[in-house]
């Protein structure tokens, strides 16, 4: 928690982390790491590692080798390393599941009073049901591109909604939201959903037999817009730092979230030129998707330190 720096801000609580936030904070980092292995399996090609859903070939314990296959599967599609890693990527899933859960019961104990986190942390749990039918949908249409963004933005969602439950306990009080600030995030979620579409435009190219080297210059357009899109919020990181440096001279913290921004942002930036100029490594693209959901949170939490700072100026 040192690292968010909300205790030696004077808006936020002066003592200890409370069990809520302890929780909270938690879930969100497991819900950031299942965003991460979600990334491992696309890269991996691990997705059609268990065939059906919920269930793993059938059973809920995946099978030990293809001679235990019921009937109805080929077994040409047994690959204990893909099947592994797809039936733990489950697994954190249904553990996020439950971390949400336990959440949204502490707020509901401790905050049942402030609707904003209770109505927050239980928007999560909705949204987690939602995601866990929709990962068995992504399953049933065999990763097809649309459906996979639509579950990376239902992730992205119930992030927000966490480190917003998070930020809001450890806070008092609270201005308007900066328009600002909103406008860098809807610009981010935009760009993060032509990324997801450049990725299936890219696996569709390598499925109909391009080469894995030329399948960036096949997709055309959407990367066009990416990369400009990737300007835009570039830009609009750095001219955010800049007015929060000219404005709020005396608030550390924000300023802080702002270098935290543009910091993420280089990154991205970075790991998307070295995919598009050098090579489209898998760790490099897992990379590229995990800063995406970083840059996003840390975004959020500047929105919501910024709210507090402004309420108490
Ligand atoms: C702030 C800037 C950026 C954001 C937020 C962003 C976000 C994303 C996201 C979320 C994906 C989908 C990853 C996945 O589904 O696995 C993606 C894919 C991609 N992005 Fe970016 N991106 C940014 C900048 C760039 C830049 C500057 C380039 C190149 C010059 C680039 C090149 C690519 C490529 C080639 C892919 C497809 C990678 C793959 O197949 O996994 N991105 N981007």
């Amino acid at each position: 928690m040192e690292a968010l720096n909300f205790r030696h801000n004077r808006m936020f609580q002066p003592r200890g982390l409370s069990s809520f936030q302890r929780l909270a904070l938690c879930t969100t980092a497991i819900t950031y790491l299942l965003i991460l292995v979600g990334g491992l399996v696309r890269a991996s090609g691990a997705g059609l590692g268990c065939p059906d859903w919920p269930r793993c070939f059938g059973s809920w314990i995946p099978p030990a080798s293809a001679a235990q296959l019921p009937s109805r599967f080929d077994p040409s599609l047994f690959n204990p390393t893909l099947m592994w890693t797809e039936y733990l990527n489950r697994l954190l899933g249904v553990t996020v599941g439950f971390l949400i859960f336990a959440t949204a019961v502490s707020a509901w104990r401790h905050y049942r009073r402030e609707p904003r986190i209770l109505g927050a942390t239980v928007a999560a749990l909705l949204l987690t049901g939602f995601q866990g039918w929709l990962g068995g949908r992504v399953v049933a249409n065999e990763l097809a591109a649309w459906i996979v963004t639509i579950h990376m933005i239902f992730a992205l969602a119930i992030v927000q909604l966490l480190l917003y439950a998070t930020v809001r306990s450890l806070s008092r009080g609270g201005g308007p939201p900066s328009p600002f600030l909103i406008a860098l995030i809807v610009v981010t979620m935009v760009q993060i959903g032509l990324g997801t579409q450049v990725r299936g435009a890219i696996d569709a190219a390598i499925d109909n037999g391009v080469a894995r080297a030329g399948a960036l210059a096949s997709v055309g357009t959407l990367d066009h817009l990416h990369r400009d899109g990737a300007l835009v919020v570039f830009a609009g990181s750095v001219l955010v730092l800049m007015w929060l440096r000219a404005r709020f001279t005396k608030e550390a913290t924000l300023i802080r979230w702002g270098y935290v921004v543009v910091g993420l942002a280089s990154i991205q930036v970075a790991l998307g030129v070295a995919m598009a100029y050098v090579s489209l490594k898998p760790a490099t693209q897992v990379a590229h998707l995990t800063v995406a959901s970083l840059l996003l949170g840390a975004q959020t939490v500047l929105l919501l330190v910024h709210k507090t700072e402004t309420d108490s100026q």
